[in-house]
């Protein structure tokens, strides 16, 4: 496996790979779990070769403590990748990807900045922007990105669509542990006393689709997931949309089609996320 810490030296790896046969793209910022790996294993099984990416990014964390306290796992990053069978990983350092003087952004204007992004402002306008560097350094034929990131994967299908980006983006299913918590590199930095409590997302998720799915409302949905949250003192809820899975755009009411439920909760100081997708 290819170690790339330069961009000359990701190109040209990514190149002869090009040369070799198509390649899938899965970026990462480390602290690789199972949900990682699932990303990895959906590019391989579409593309001759796999690169992956380990960068911190720090344009798109708001509060300097997240950026510090984010896990970092290198070396054991490294082995996952290689027993997995990628062929490269770029490792750039900030001052690589970020050099003196850089000043141009990527915003996907009005997604960026509703739902999660209004209560993380900046947030996509990082990811956006990292993500296009990404793409134009590495020119992958495809990426593959977690849905349980849900409203950053519609953030950059609507980038690489609207920049007639040639990488194709992809979504993977969100791979979760035994007790419903989605996995997530945070997940090590929560209490034994929040892990614990931490699965009431996906418990509420799948209440809220049980009530949609027996002809209840979208507000009867979410007044189920804001019971079960109060219901969990460890827990304080920071965002809830109900969205067209189709549009993204916010729906209320009765259901006609299929809905992307988004959730976000604080655990002390770890915040957390999860989705689902329901058809009525
Ligand atoms: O999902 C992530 O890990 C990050 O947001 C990404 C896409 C690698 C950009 O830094």
């Amino acid at each position: 496996m290819l170690i790339c810490k330069t961009i000359a030296e990701m190109r040209s790896a990514a190149a002869a790979l090009r040369d070799a046969g198509s390649v899938g793209l899965v970026t990462t910022m480390g602290a690789l779990h199972a949900g990682h790996m699932a990303l990895v294993a959906a590019a391989q099984a579409d593309h001759a070769n796999v690169i992956a990416t380990i960068f911190v990014n720090p344009t798109q964390f708001g509060d300097p403590s997240d950026l510090e306290k984010y896990p970092r796992t290198e070396q054991a990053d490294l082995a996952m990748l290689q027993a997995a069978g990628v062929a490269a990983v770029f490792m750039p350092d900030v001052d690589t990807m970020y050099p003196a003087g850089s000043e141009t952004i990527v915003e996907t204007t009005h997604l960026a900045n509703i739902l999660h992004g209004a209560v993380r402002p900046g947030h996509f306008r990082g990811v956006a922007t990292i993500v296009t560097k990404l793409f134009n350094i590495i020119g992958a034929d495809a990426a593959y990105f977690g849905e349980k990131d849900y409203q950053q994967l519609a953030v950059i299908r609507r980038m690489a669509h609207d920049l007639s980006m040639p990488t194709t983006v992809h979504g993977v299913p969100t791979v979760r542990e035994a007790d419903g918590l989605a996995m997530s590199s945070r997940n090590v930095r929560l209490t034994p006393d929040d892990r614990a409590a931490a699965p009431v997302l996906h418990r509420a998720l799948l209440a809220a689709e049980q009530v949609i799915q027996a002809g209840g409302t979208i507000e009867d949905a979410t007044d189920a997931i804001r019971a079960m949250i109060a219901d969990v003192p460890q827990a304080t809820l920071v965002g809830l949309d109900v969205v067209d899975a189709r549009t993204f755009t916010p729906v209320s009411g009765r259901a006609t089609d299929t809905l992307g439920i988004m959730i976000s909760a604080q655990f002390g100081d770890v915040l957390l996320i999860d989705q689902k997708e329901t058809t009525p």
